[in-house]
């Protein structure tokens, strides 16, 4: 019997956390009668002590709404919590205290919404004996064994729109015009809104460009009368036998590395060895912000009620996947800490090539 059931956000904010919070929440209020308890903040919450009651009104009129209404951290770790100390970092391992707080509250299970980092976290809360039901969101899509994660849709259809809006300048002024997509070292996102937004080129993190093969292109296209280049171009993108570029560090991240500047870059390079006029915009934070998409409300439903329903039978360190068009459910242990790339021999690849995109090689 189920009677009380924790759930928190954690990791970078994404459109279709607060649909999947109301999801779970009325669900298991309406087929269970359980008590839903938020905690603020990511896994600071649980760390910190940040409870929010979770009642059906408090989840009432949010579905659309983006970012989480119980905040998020990508940085709060119950393995590895960071204090000041003398102005210099030093961190704590807190896990036996959230153990102890999971008990006192008399949690059945706790529903972690996040990306690979918080299924990692998870993976180790399960290890002392926190039940965790997981729920996979980014806009990365890189989540192992799940075709598609919540959040990536809207992602998809902002830096598509913004692809698509380029396209004027870049005609009416001949310019290469460049637009750097999120998505850390899968190329996803970058891959889905270049060919949905007609880019000429489309670099990915896990194809190294030519430079050369990149130049000629947009050559070879002002000879054809087509004065102008469109190219979609991941921040984890990088040339053969470059390095990626590196927006910041955030030290006290369990990620520490946060890229972004490549199309600053590569703008740079092709105008330098081409005389082509180039723009470079960096997207960044648009692609998280905001609405989501009709489909990322349904996924991020089915996705809430899938969870909840593992809590009611009892069925824990699971994770909820997409597979085709079913839900399914996963081991949270296969998840985490991994990255899934876009495999070289996709079918996307193969599509974006069949319609005449360079990848850079
Ligand atoms: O993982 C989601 C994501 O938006 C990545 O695509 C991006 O590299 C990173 O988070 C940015 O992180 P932050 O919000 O810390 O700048």
């Amino acid at each position: 019997m189920i009677r009380q059931v924790g759930v928190l956000t954690g990791g970078g904010d994404c459109p279709g956390l607060n649909a999947v919070i109301r999801a779970v929440t009325k669900s298991l209020i309406l087929q269970n009668n359980v008590r839903v308890i938020g905690f603020e903040d990511g896994f600071d919450g649980l760390i910190c002590r940040k409870p929010v009651d979770l009642s059906y009104d408090a989840v009432s009129g949010i579905l659309q709404t983006g970012g989480t209404i119980l905040g998020t951290s990508n940085k709060a770790n119950p393995f590895r919590h960071a204090v000041e100390k003398n102005g210099k970092l030093e961190y704590e391992d807190r896990s036996k205290e959230v153990l102890d707080y999971v008990h006192e509250l008399k949690l059945d299970a706790l529903v972690c919404i996040g990306g690979d980092g918080t299924m990692a976290i998870s993976k180790k809360l399960i290890e002392i004996g926190v039940p965790v039901v997981g729920v996979p969101k980014t806009i990365d899509n890189d989540i192992y064994h799940t075709d598609m994660t919540f959040g990536y849709d809207t992602a998809v259809s902002i830096a598509a729109d913004a692809i698509d809006r380029v396209h004027t300048t870049a005609q009416s002024h001949h310019r290469v015009m460049l637009v750097e997509v999120m998505g850390r070292y899968a190329g996803w996102l970058t891959l889905s809104a270049g060919i949905a937004g007609g880019a000429d080129i489309i670099l990915l993190p896990e194809l190294e460009y030519d430079l050369d093969v990149v130049c000629e292109r947009c050559i070879a296209r002002s000879h054809k009368g087509r004065r102008f280049s469109i190219i979609a171009v991941s921040e984890g993108a990088k040339p053969i036998g470059g390095k990626h570029v590196v927006s910041r560090i955030v030290e006290d991240s369990p990620d520490q590395i946060r890229l972004g500047g490549i199309a600053i870059k590569l703008g740079n390079d092709i105008e330098d060895q081409t005389g082509l006029e180039t723009r470079a915009t960096v997207l960044g934070h648009l692609q998280r912000g905001g609405s989501p998409t009709a489909f990322d409300r349904v996924l991020a439903t089915r996705y809430g009620v899938a969870a909840a329903e593992l809590v009611a039978r009892g069925e824990f360190n699971q994770m909820v996947a997409l597979q085709g068009n079913e839900i399914v459910s996963v081991p949270i242990s296969e998840v985490g800490g991994k990255t899934r790339t876009v495999p070289l021999d996709s079918s996307l690849i193969a599509a974006a090539k069949a319609v005449g995109t360079s990848m850079g090689v």
